[in-house]
């Protein structure tokens, strides 16, 4: 079927979730790929195997072989470890930026036009790294992470008011950490702000549990993280892409002065289309707010200085 082409590094729970819902929303042929021998294979064939059932047309290839990625429109990388209880995003650094840095090395050359969507932990840094390694302009290297932070407090304002969670369209900046900022006023339910629906204490207490959002799902879990709404969340980022929609999505960007803050990579709206970022969305916040994003941004600036890059 002549569709665009993913590639999906890490066949893991994000990787294959993802590579799921985008085959079965027919959206791209994909390219599932990871160092374990057989775990892609096994995985795509057991998803064609639905294909009858669920009436999809495009197809999922498994592989260890970085040919056969060649010439893909999207990358996204989910390869890396997951967090484990008592574990910050952060500690999973070091071991995670010799996997991407690795992964970013093999597979960007096999597709020089490529737009890289980065999902590994810790997210921003890992994009900062990215970029870095792949030598693709900053506008084609981003990553996930904002929108899976306001789907989640879409959803804990949704679970408030009684309303759809459709319904609800919510906006955290920041990093993909415990400083991440939700911003309150730009949260809204059918356009009406959050501020003139829910008290003050209710909606500081949605902020708290999305800034604890990833945790609260891996104390649950306990042997791994969150991945259906983390995959849904990068697949709204790609077919905003493929399909040039253009959507205003919350995504890890490179900033050059936007929100006062230059040279890091931190989530904000952007624009997502077929080439990549086409803009930063810079939206009205306070001052408090303001502060607090630079600080998130800071605390992204002295990790990406420890990979010495
Ligand atoms: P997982 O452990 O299920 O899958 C990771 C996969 O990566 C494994 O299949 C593993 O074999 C593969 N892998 C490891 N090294 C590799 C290499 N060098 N080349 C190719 N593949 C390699 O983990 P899961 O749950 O899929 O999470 C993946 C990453 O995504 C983690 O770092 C996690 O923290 C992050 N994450 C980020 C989110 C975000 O909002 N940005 C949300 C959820 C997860
Ligand atoms: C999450 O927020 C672990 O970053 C991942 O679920």
């Amino acid at each position: 079927m002549n569709k665009p082409k993913v590639t999906v590094v890490g066949a893991g729970f994000v990787g294959a979730t993802t590579a799921q819902r985008l085959v079965e929303k027919d959206i791209a042929n994909v390219v599932l790929i990871d160092i374990v021998e057989g775990l892609p294979q096994g995985k795509a064939l057991d998803m064609m195997e639905s294909a009858p059932v669920e009436g999809f047309s495009c197809t999922i290839k498994g592989t260890n072989d970085y040919a056969d990625t060649k010439d893909s429109d999207v990358i996204v990388i989910t390869a890396g470890l997951a967090r484990k209880p008592g574990m910050t995003r952060d500690d999973l650094l070091l071991k995670n930026a010799e996997i991407v840095g690795g992964v970013v090395t093999q597979v960007a050359p096999h597709s020089p036009k490529a737009i890289i969507v980065i999902v590994s932990n810790p997210l921003d840094v890992m994009t900062f790294l990215a970029w870095k390694k792949s030598g693709f302009p900053s506008a084609r290297v981003f990553g996930m992470a904002g929108e899976l932070d306001s789907a989640r407090c879409a959803y804990f304002v949704a679970e408030a008011l009684g309303c759809k969670p459709s319904d609800v369209e919510a906006m955290v900046l920041g990093g993909h950490g415990d400083e991440m900022v939700p911003v309150e006023q730009h949260t809204k339910v059918k356009g009406k702000p959050i501020t003139e629906l829910l008290p003050k204490d209710k909606i500081e207490a949605i902020n708290q549990r999305t800034r604890n959002g990833g945790a609260e799902i891996v104390a649950f879990l306990k042997t791994g993280s969150a991945f259906y709404a983390p995959s849904s969340s990068v697949v709204r980022m790609v077919r905003s892409i493929l399909e040039d929609r253009k959507e205003v999505i919350p995504s890890c960007v490179y900033l050059t002065g936007q929100y006062g803050i230059k040279d890091v990579y931190c989530g904000v709206p952007a624009k997502l289309g077929r080439n990549g970022v086409e803009a930063v969305v810079e939206l009205s916040i306070t001052d408090a707010q303001k502060e607090a994003l630079k600080i998130s941004a800071e605390h992204v600036r002295e990790n990406c200085s420890k990979l010495s890059l």
